[in-house]
């Protein structure tokens, strides 16, 4: 279909709409080829899909604004927020259900900052994030005009806890870690920042959109992992995305908070207008109801058993692409991840491995494996959807790196590869 530059005056045939999108599609992502390793998290279960499609078909025009007019899908957002404050230790009511990872950072931080006015006597307050933090705490510090100030990462990838105490000023009101962070799936040291936090009454996020649905079950795989739930002390807000490895599809996270009170600094409410009164506890307004129901469906489908179920999926294919790397000659996983995203990079140092590095994401794209190319490296995040691709991934990789090295050009058209921007997703 042609690009549209104004409505059409008569409307489209439904069916030749529905064809046309389909076509349109060709060239958009597709998830579930097991080459995808970024924005979708392929739970590889037709069953739980059939499930999504039918429950989001129930609720499409539904709006989640007025609780009240829905008790079935407030019953929903109020059993998630208690599933999670489960798992992750705290309260069954102090944390809110939001449209995903950026929604549920924007609200810690709009909490931490008016917490600091309110009760640190801080005007300006500002937060101190690892360099690996997500862009998503830069972009809530400008919306909600702060100061954001990043402190690089320690040599191992990790928080650096004594640049972070040396970083700490009068204006600081916030101190946050990963779990894992996305760059490199590494878990920062929340035990110490946590305490750093709470020895001088600041606040500390932990950032488990990635791995808040995938962390709880790594240790049941053997796996060893730091602590970085609300069992460690001076943790007060944290991040967790049911739309990543809670296999939901899009459009839901949830953010905790140790205590009530700051979870009510999110709250608004309003009656000063003629339209009566008006109240929510996230930044949305009307809020589309398919994402409480596939969000609450999935996890209650799942329930834990099948959460472990599909985490030692990823810890297979973690497993299987680390080797898979690993057998190449002159290539590295750059820190050993924590879970199950990962940069690859070519060895040696910076001003030569990014180059090698960017021919053999080209040879890998043009292969049809889409990639994330950050700065220094390849991403990947694994998911049940990986298990079966580790064996044709292993051999491109083979393939791709030989290609690489006799400047072969890349097997497809360039018009295939991504930005070597971060996707950070
Ligand atoms: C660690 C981390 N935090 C936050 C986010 C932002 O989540 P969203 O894209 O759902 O807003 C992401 C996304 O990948 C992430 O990996």
């Amino acid at each position: 279909m042609e690009p549209l530059v104004a409505l059409p005056n008569a409307g489209f045939d439904a069916a030749e709409l529905l064809q046309n999108i389909t076509e349109g599609r060709s060239g958009d992502l597709d998830w579930q080829s097991g080459r995808a390793f970024s924005l979708v998290y392929n739970a590889a279960d037709p069953t739980l899909e059939a499930l999504q499609h039918d429950v989001a078909g129930l609720f499409l025009h539904d709006n989640a604004l007025n609780p009240m007019a829905y008790p079935s899908l407030r019953q929903m957002e109020v059993d998630l927020v208690a599933m999670s404050a489960d798992l992750l230790g705290t309260d069954s009511r102090s944390g809110a259900l939001t449209s995903g990872g950026t929604e549920s950072i924007f609200c810690a931080v709009q909490a931490a900052r008016d917490h600091a006015r309110a009760e640190l006597g801080i005007a300006e307050p500002s937060i101190l994030l690892p360099s690996t933090a997500h862009p998503a705490f830069t972009k809530a510090a400008k919306y909600l005009d702060i100061e954001a100030h990043r402190v690089p990462v320690r040599n191992d990838g990790r928080a650096d806890v004594a640049a972070t105490e040396a970083a700490i000023d009068e204006t600081t009101a916030l101190l946050v870690g990963s779990a894992p962070c996305y760059p490199y799936g590494l878990i920062d040291p929340v035990t110490e920042l946590a305490a750093l936090a709470s020895a001088r009454g600041l606040l500390c996020h932990v950032d488990a959109c990635l791995g808040g649905w995938l962390l709880p079950f790594w240790s049941d795989l053997g796996e060893e992992v730091a602590p970085w739930t609300f069992a460690v002390d001076g943790v007060t807000s944290l991040s967790a995305d049911i739309h990543k490895y809670g296999y939901a599809y899009k459009g839901a996270s949830v953010v905790l908070y140790r205590d009530r009170a700051l979870l009510k600094r999110q709250f608004f409410s309003f009656d000063d207008w003629p339209g009566g009164f008006y109240g929510s506890a996230t930044p949305a307004g009307t809020r589309p109801a398919p994402p409480i129901v596939g969000a609450w469906a999935t996890l209650v489908h799942l329930g834990r058993e099948g959460l472990v179920a599909k985490a030692r999926l990823v810890h297979e294919a973690t497993k299987g692409f680390l080797a898979a790397i690993d057998a190449v000659e002159g290539f590295e996983v750059v820190h050993d991840p924590d879970m199950s995203v990962f940069m690859f990079a070519a060895s040696g140092a910076p001003e030569q491995r990014v180059p090698v590095t960017r021919a053999v994401a080209d040879q890998l794209l043009g292969r049809g494996w889409k990639i994330d190319v950050q700065q220094e490296g390849i991403h990947l995040m694994m998911s049940p959807g990986h298990v079966d691709v580790v064996d044709d991934f292993a051999a491109d990789l083979h393939a791709s790196v030989a290609a690489a090295r006799n400047n072969a050009p890349s097997p497809s058209d360039p018009g295939h590869r991504q930005s070597y921007a971060s996707r950070a997703n």
